[in-house]
């Protein structure tokens, strides 16, 4: 079934614009990822050709806390142009409440996390959980979509357990329930990151209902890229293929690379707007260390960068590598 309409979908490798409401939100967009999508790597994959970008997974119930720590995940770049939030939470009245926000009205889309895999999430009753109650999801998805005028979408795995294939049952019940885009990583909760990405259930989603599904999971090259436009999906998102490489956004457009070190400068630069230097020193670690991740023969200037507190240094460092690449 998939084989079939992959010959016609090939035609159009190019998606088109997928539209919430008549509003255009373009068609590959950057995953939201916790402890990595914060402002400055969302503003390197804007330069670099992504369209709709997410922040990281926000806490529903910090925000009713107001902690700052939680309220500066919400922070944006004037480069976003559109943008989305993603909420995580299982109580519905806090989940409504925290769409109402001040904070939040800025964005174009509210995102709801059903899919985080990670023990300390899912033990509260948050992320993927909720694909084991149900009537749960339906009220946190219904009380959401009353709560604003803005779209809700919802992100979700396929299930819970190994074997667990909800998908369609939980894709009806977030569009019956109000929700105008759907995301869909084509795992289960239990395989967390290991197999194949599950296209065939990703096309069952995306048949199975009348608003627009993005699909998710392993798209780090162009094949990958056109496997996924074969499910029919309006729209894919991308998380660890963008990491240390913004230009896939690029690559998949057919567009002309970005300068890696100008990205480089120009995430840091926006961190600088919104962070100290020690937390942008802690978070460029990990990004600079993906930039390089490719050079061989490096291990040592790497490890300089792994512990260097100093960001300027560790900025000559990438640019010697790159430059020498
Ligand atoms: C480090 C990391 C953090 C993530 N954090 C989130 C998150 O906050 N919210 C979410 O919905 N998914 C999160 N994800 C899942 C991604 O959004 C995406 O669904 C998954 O990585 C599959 O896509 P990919 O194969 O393109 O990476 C995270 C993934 C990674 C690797």
């Amino acid at each position: 079934m998939l084989k079939k309409s992959c010959k016609l979908r090939v035609i159009s490798a190019y998606l088109k614009q997928m539209k919430i409401d008549g509003k255009e939100f373009g068609s590959i967009f950057l995953a939201p990822m916790a402890g990595v999508s914060e402002v400055g790597f969302r503003h390197a994959c804007k330069m670099a050709g992504a369209d709709l970008t997410f922040t990281e997974m926000v806490s529903s119930k910090a925000l009713m806390y107001e902690s700052q720590k939680t309220k500066d995940l919400l922070i944006t770049s004037e480069l976003e142009d559109v943008k989305a939030v993603q909420l995580f939470g299982h109580e519905p009245e806090v989940m409504a409440s925290a769409c109402m926000r001040e904070e939040l009205q800025k964005f174009d889309l509210i995102d709801i996390n059903f899919g985080c895999p990670a023990p300390k999430i899912v033990n509260n009753g948050d992320g993927s959980a909720l694909l084991k109650d149900l009537k749960l999801l339906e009220q946190i998805v219904g009380k959401c979509a009353k709560a604003t005028n803005k779209p809700i979408s919802c992100k979700f795995r396929l299930g819970y357990g190994a074997n667990d294939n909800i998908a369609v049952q939980v894709a009806k019940i977030c569009e019956n329930a109000g929700a105008k885009m759907l995301t869909v990583h084509g795992r289960t909760r239990a395989q967390m990151y290991s197999g194949q990405v599950d296209l065939e259930s990703i096309a069952k989603v995306k048949a199975s209902v009348k608003i627009p599904v993005v699909g998710n999971g392993d798209i780090i090259n162009y094949e990958s890229y056109l496997n996924m436009l074969k499910t029919g999906v309006d729209a894919v998102m991308i998380g660890r293929g963008a990491l240390g490489d913004p230009n896939i956004f690029n690559r998949l457009k057919k567009q002309p690379e970005t300068d890696l070190f100008e990205l480089v400068k120009q995430h840091i630069l926006e961190l600088s707007k919104h962070y100290n230097d020690r937390y942008i020193n802690v978070t460029m670690r990990k990004h600079l260390l993906w930039y390089v991740g490719g050079i061989k023969n490096a291990t040592e200037i790497k490890q300089q960068i792994a512990t260097s507190d100093n960001i300027q240094q560790s900025l000559k460092l990438v640019e010697q590598l790159l430059k020498n690449k």
